[in-house]
């Protein structure tokens, strides 16, 4: 986007673009931003692993796809028990991955085409396998030892719900060579970082500004809310908790001066403005609230989850530091906690898979491992529909990879695994063009069955392919990628009627963009109150309107959706 608001040349975002007034970086909320993992998408050497090389031969199709950002989940040297989440070396590369070299190599592939780079830092915690942790336990005197948080007196020791429930009885391991036990809110091999100490807090910024360095746009902040809760022995807190956010901001900017800050803090929606610190820290947050609210709201066919979530999050607004990052379905559990109990009870089994042969879909008592085409039985309609949604809401939209040609989850995995198998992207290849490894050698099976009776699908027979799914993805990003009103514009819900009917409206510089969205199965006919001229634009779909005096009436099939200029 230029300074007059008009939209580059080409669909990347521009890197060397001046920042906005008031020296707000605004590149984020123009981008799509599509998140994966280097591991299973795409392996070059034949090794079973997904690699860097093998990412940058897949640029090409990341950008058919309109995508301006990748957001990749990291890559560091780790023992892979929480899928890389348990980072042993912070400044380096997994060599299963590659090396810093093929990392440089992806900035600068990414950079040709305008492409920016969000990586994800996890410093809540760190693997029990990285070095610090090693001389922490090893020696009570060594300083690293404070890097963590002890206790030798359990019985008295603060005592909270372990994130991970299923699997963690508590909050606190024993380790034997430190004879004391150390406080972890998430798996025992992930111990929390003492993170009021000043000599972490240095270890953190410098990591972030190791990173930047090296050329990346910015960083998803890994369980923002856990790094900010009470911990150790005495359930100690920060004094001034935000400090550590807003500090990351200062110095994260001091070597890139249009640096974003993604926060992972899934915390009560009154308790949201904490992070955005009126601008001085996130950029932007994961719109939790949102995610359980849009997603069910679209399966049930139902649009009181929508008008929820905007009652309870607060207002993004386009010269405001309020600012979503959307997202359908992620590689986590699909949580629901955010929903109201009655609801959450009714999601359990409503989308419930698996259920009784030992695959259960159900997870920490909160949610499903299951994909977005699982949840929504493999109905590519209504997973497009879906998209086009997320991609007209205010903020950033998030892309799951895999869900733009339909992936299905595989519950034979364990865990969260189910969902994080390897991009399919044809068939007809061994391993479905995922690596020409022995199937055993594979970081995780391609699954190629899906739910009986359900087709399992690849990028291959989709794209090129008019109305497929991948390609009615891709006319999404489009859409979005022409409509400045989307991240510049006034929002405002619109009445449409029936409860499966959602309109929403932006109003930008003397234009206003409607868009619809059909959540039923079957066809509905809406009327919706915008003064508009008689010659509107279409932006996206293919549904008939028509204009009358002050209102638009439009004729949506069932699952159907569209995207309407008045200038
Ligand atoms: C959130 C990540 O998304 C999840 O995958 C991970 O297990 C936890 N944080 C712990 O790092």
């Amino acid at each position: 986007m230029d300074a007059d608001g008009d939209r580059d040349e080409g669909r990347a975002t521009d890197p060397a673009r001046v920042l906005a007034d008031g020296g707000q970086p605004e590149w984020y909320r123009d981008a799509v931003v599509y998140s994966l993992d280097v591991k299973t998408f795409q392996d070059s050497d034949g090794d079973g692993w997904g690699d860097f090389r093998g990412l940058i031969d897949r640029l090409d199709y990341l950008e058919e796809l309109g995508v301006d950002c990748l957001w990749i989940r990291p890559f560091y040297p780790s023992p892979l028990r929480d899928n890389g989440y348990d980072v042993a070396d912070y400044r380096d590369v997994d060599s299963r991955y590659g090396s810093l070299d093929a990392f440089d190599a992806l900035v600068d592939a990414m950079d040709e085409r305008g492409m920016r780079l969000i990586t994800d830092l996890v410093l809540n915690h760190t693997s029990t396998e990285h070095e610090w942790f090693q001389r922490a336990r090893e020696d009570p005197d060594s300083k690293y030892h404070d890097y963590y948080l002890w206790t030798s007196h359990l019985d008295d020791a603060y005592h909270t719900t372990n994130i991970f429930p299923e699997f963690e009885d508590g909050v606190w391991s024993y380790d034997e060579v430190a004879d004391k036990h150390y406080f972890h809110q998430f798996y025992n091999h992930q111990p929390d970082l003492n993170v009021a100490n000043p000599d972490v807090q240095e270890e953190l910024f410098s990591i972030a500004e190791f990173w930047l360095e090296r050329g990346v746009d910015g960083f998803r902040i890994d369980a923002a809310h856990p790094m900010v809760l009470p911990k150790g022995h005495n359930a100690h807190q920060m004094d001034d908790p935000q400090w550590l956010f807003r500090e990351l901001k200062r110095r994260a900017r001091e070597v890139k001066d249009d640096a974003v800050l993604l926060a992972e803090a899934d915390d009560e929606p009154d308790k949201l403005d904490f992070y955005f610190a009126g601008g001085e820290a996130f950029d932007a947050l994961f719109n939790f609230v949102g995610n359980s609210h849009v997603t069910y709201g679209v399966g049930v066919e139902d649009t009181w989850p929508l008008h929820r979530m905007f009652e309870q999050i607060p207002d993004a607004q386009p010269d405001g530091h309020v600012w979503w990052a959307n997202f359908l379905r992620n590689h986590d559990e699909w949580n629901l906690l955010k929903l109201p109990h009655e609801a959450l009870e009714h999601a359990r089994e409503f989308f419930r898979e698996g259920h009784g042969d030992g695959r259960d879909s159900w997870i920490f008592g909160r949610g499903h491992r299951l994909r977005l085409a699982d949840l929504y039985d493999g109905d590519h309609d209504r997973i497009a529909m879906a998209h086009s949604l997320l991609l007209s809401l205010p903020g950033t939209p998030i892309l799951f990879s895999g869900d733009e040609i339909g992936m299905h989850a595989d519950l034979d995995l364990p865990e969260r695994q189910a969902v994080r198998t390897p991009m399919r992207w044809d068939d007809d290849e061994p391993n479905a063009g995922f690596s020409s490894a022995d199937p055993e050698d594979l970081v995780l099976p391609v699954d190629g069955t899906g739910w009986p009776g359900v087709f399992q699908a690849d990028a291959a027979s989709q794209r090129g392919v008019d109305g497929s799914l991948f390609e009615r993805v891709a006319d999404a990003t489009d859409a979005r990628a022409e409509s400045p009103e989307v991240a510049r514009g006034e929002f405002a819900v619109v009445d449409t009627g029936p409860k499966e009917v959602w309109a929403h409206r932006f109003d930008h510089d003397g234009t206003t963009l409607v868009v619809v969205h059909n959540f039923a199965d079957d066809p509905r006919e809406v009327t919706v109150d915008v003064d508009a001229a008689a010659d509107l634009e279409r932006v996206l779909g293919a549904a008939d309107y028509r204009v009358g005096d002050g209102d638009v009436t439009v004729a949506l099939d069932g699952c159907d959706y569209l995207w309407l200029r008045d200038e």
